[in-house]
C-alpha cells in the first residue's frame, strides 16, 4: 500500500463498479479510508441493489483497508447528505468527495420523454449537487477539501444523448462554481472526462481512438485528492484521463468581439459585421458527423 491518501477520508459515488470502483480501491490503496457509495442499478438507472457497494467494501478489507458501504441513490437530497454522514459517523471527518455515479438513457432529442431526460439529469448533475453540498458545509469548516465531479468529452454535444451532455455541461460549470465560491475556505473543486472501458462505455456506436482503464483515471482522481495537488493550486480545471493521456480543457471565453457604432445594434448591422468582424468558432464535433453518418450506414463502428 502507498500513502498518497494517508490519514484522509475519501467518500466515492457509483463506486461499485467502472471507474467509481477503481477509484475507491485506489484511493483505499493509498492509504485513504473510503466510503463506498453506490445505488446498485443497472445502466438506465432500474433494479437497484445493496450488495454493489458491499461487494466492493469486502474487496477494500480483504486488500487491509478501510471501508463503509452506503446503498443510497444520491440523485436525493437524502442519499447525498447520508453519504457525508457516513464519514462523518465511521471517520469523524471528510477530506474528499469523488461523485462519480452516473446512468444513460439515450434518444434522439425529437424523440426524448421526460423520463429519459429527468433521471439522466437527476442522476449526474443533482447528483453531484447533493454530495457537493453536503460535503462544501463540512469542508468549509475544516478550512480543507476536494471536491471531484466527473463529466465526458460530451459536454460538447452530443447526438443522441442531449440530457446526458447537458448534465455533464452543468457539472463543469457546477465544480468552476465550487471552486470559485469555496477558494477562500482552502476547498478545491475539478471534474474528470474519462474515457475507460466499462460496461457504459461498451455501448458507445463508435471506436473511440484513445481510451484506457478504469485504473488509468483513479490515478489522476487520487493525485487530485492529494496535497501534493492542493499545494500545486489545482482548482477549477477540467481534465481528460484516456489510458496514457492527460490533457487539460480551456476555460470558456470570448474568442473575439465588435462594438456598435453609436452604441446600439440593428439586425441589419449585425448581418453586415458579425461575419467578418466576429465570425464562428467552428464545432470539432459537427466537422466529425458525416463520417460517423457514412460508417453507420456501412454498420461500421466509425472513430470518435
Ligand atoms: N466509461 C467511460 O468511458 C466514460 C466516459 C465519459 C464519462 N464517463 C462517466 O464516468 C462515470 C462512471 O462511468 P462508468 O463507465 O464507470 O459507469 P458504470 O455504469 O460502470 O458505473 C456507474 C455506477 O454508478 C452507479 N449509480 C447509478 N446511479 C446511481 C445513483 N443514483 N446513486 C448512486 N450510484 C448510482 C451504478 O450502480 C454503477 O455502479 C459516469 O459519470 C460516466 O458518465 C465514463
Amino acid at each position: 500500500m502507498g500513502n498518497f491518501l494517508a490519514g484522509k477520508v475519501v467518500a466515492v459515488t457509483g463506486a461499485g463498479r467502472g471507474i467509481g470502483r477503481a477509484v475507491a480501491l485506489a484511493a483505499a490503496a493509498e492509504g485513504a479510508r473510503v466510503v463506498v457509495n453506490d445505488y446498485g442499478v443497472s445502466v438506465d438507472g432500474a433494479s437497484p441493489s445493496s450488495e454493489v457497494a458491499e461487494s466492493v467494501v469486502k474487496e477494500i478489507e480483504a486488500a487491509g483497508g478501510e471501508a463503509v458501504a452506503v446503498a443510497d441513490d444520491v440523485s436525493t437530497m437524502a442519499g447525498g447528505r447520508r453519504v457525508v454522514d457516513v464519514a462523518l459517523s465511521a471517520y469523524g471527518r471528510l477530506d474528499g468527495v469523488v461523485c462519480v455515479a452516473g446512468i444513460l438513457r439515450e434518444r434522439m432529442l425529437f424523440n426524448m420523454s421526460e423520463e429519459e431526460w429527468d433521471p439522466v439529469v437527476a442522476t449526474h448533475l443533482k447528483g453531484t449537487f447533493t454530495v457537493f453540498r453536503a460535503a462544501a458545509a463540512v469542508m468549509r469548516k475544516q478550512r480543507a477539501g476536494t471536491l471531484i465531479g466527473f463529466t465526458s468529452g460530451n459536454h460538447q454535444g452530443s447526438v443522441s444523448q442531449a440530457n446526458y451532455s447537458a448534465a455533464k455541461g452543468g457539472i463543469i460549470s457546477l465544480v468552476r462554481s465550487a471552486a470559485l465560491g469555496l477558494h477562500k475556505y482552502g476547498v478545491t473543486a475539478n471534474a474528470v472526462a474519462p474515457v475507460a472501458r466499462t460496461r457504459m462505455s461498451a455501448g458507445v456506436p463508435m471506436e473511440l481512438a484513445e481510451i484506457g482503464e478504469p485504473e488509468d483515471v483513479a490515478a489522476l482522481v487520487v493525485y487530485l485528492l492529494s496535497d501534493r495537488a492542493r499545494e500545486q493550486g489545482i482548482t477549477g480545471q477540467v481534465y481528460t484521463a484516456a489510458g496514457a493521456k492527460i490533457a487539460v480543457w480551456a476555460q470558456p471565453r470570448e474568442l473575439r468581439s465588435a462594438y456598435a457604432e453609436g452604441g446600439s445594434w440593428t439586425p441589419e448591422r449585425i448581418a453586415e459585421v458579425l461575419p467578418g468582424a466576429v465570425g464562428v468558432d467552428p464545432m470539432p464535433m459537427l466537422a466529425q458527423l458525416a463520417g460517423m453518418e457514412r460508417a453507420a450506414r456501412e454498420g461500421a463502428r466509425p472513430n470518435g
